[in-house]
């Protein structure tokens, strides 16, 4: 079945981005010259996707408008025949059709997806986007990779990353055996655990393609010691019913734009591939370069 729709939990309140995430969605803040969270967006749509639902909270209000028309400003940008800035400027509330929802607690991303589930047919796999990561990818956009392991296996599918072995116990680690092509069977699902504990080094990028079987854990999903509805909970508890679930190793460039030099590797290389500022900044790293 085509994945038409998606979730983007946006309701954290960005605390390891304090204090640029004070009075700021931190999915607003700008890298080069795009909010984080309209690059996420674009994927989707590149992708494929024609309605996102946000699961947002009390502070995101500047998302909702980002992703709005301003009736206003494009029309003093046509009268100072600014074309370039109209155009983009316009385009941004036509990329799909969107909603928003509100997470009234703080209580896990598992939570955020239930909150956005009265709007999902019981019956239609989903995609889920978090909004801190950037993937850039030359080809295909990275959700579409995930579509492509749904299409063939009809199973939920997460995304993945190798990463050194030191740096896994930030994130879900997964265990499973390669099937082709970047496509993963995954046997087990472990978040943040110790380096000596984990089954690999693949870890969980925040892409998810969910299926109805998710949908039908998430409610019943207990909360774990922290009180949080975990999707990493639900997955485990799909994998304990003896249910199928894939990885998909994706090609691309990944900037955690949620930690700070995440965010700014994402300023620099994709500054460096931007033609209004590409062979400036070259020139300027350079020089800085030299000087360190
Ligand atoms: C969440 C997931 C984790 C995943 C990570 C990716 O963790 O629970 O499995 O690896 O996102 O960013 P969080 O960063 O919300 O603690």
């Amino acid at each position: 079945m085509k994945i038409r729709k998606a979730i983007i939990p946006v309701a954290g309140m960005g605390t390891r981005f304090l204090p640029a995430s004070k009075a700021q969605p931190k999915e607003m803040l700008a890298v080069v010259d795009k909010p984080v969270i309209q690059y996420i967006v674009e994927e989707a749509v590149a992708s494929g996707i024609e309605e996102i639902i946000f699961v947002t909270s009390n502070g995101k209000r500047a998302i909702e408008d980002h992703f709005d028309r301003n009736f206003e400003l494009e029309y003093r940008l046509e009268q100072k025949r600014k074309k370039a800035a109209l155009k983009a400027v316009s385009k941004i509330g036509k990329l799909a059709k969107f909603a928003f929802v509100r997470q009234a607690k703080p209580l896990g991303d598992g939570h955020a997806v239930l909150t956005a589930l009265p709007f999902v047919d019981a019956h239609e796999p989903v995609a889920v986007l978090f909004g801190d990561d950037i993937i850039d990818s030359d080809e295909k956009p990275a959700l579409r990779q995930l579509m492509d392991v749904y299409e063939k296996y009809g199973d939920p599918v997460i995304a993945l990353q190798k990463v050194p072995k030191k740096d896994v116990s930030k994130y879900g680690v997964i265990g499973g055996k390669s099937v082709g092509a970047g496509a993963y069977q995954i046997d087990r699902f472990v978040e943040k655990p110790p380096v000596s504990k984990a089954p690999s080094n693949l870890i969980v990028i925040g892409r998810y393609i969910l299926t109805p079987e998710v949908f039908d854990i998430l409610p019943s999903q207990a909360a774990g010691g922290d009180g949080e509805i975990r999707l990493a909970d639900a997955f485990n508890t799909l994998l304990e019913q003896n249910k199928a679930l894939y990885g998909c190793k994706f090609e691309g460039t990944r900037y955690d734009c949620g930690n700070k030099l995440g965010f700014l590797k994402a300023q620099v290389e994709l500054g460096l591939k931007h033609p209004d500022t590409g062979s400036n900044l070259k020139r300027y790293l350079k020089k800085t370069i030299k000087s360190l």
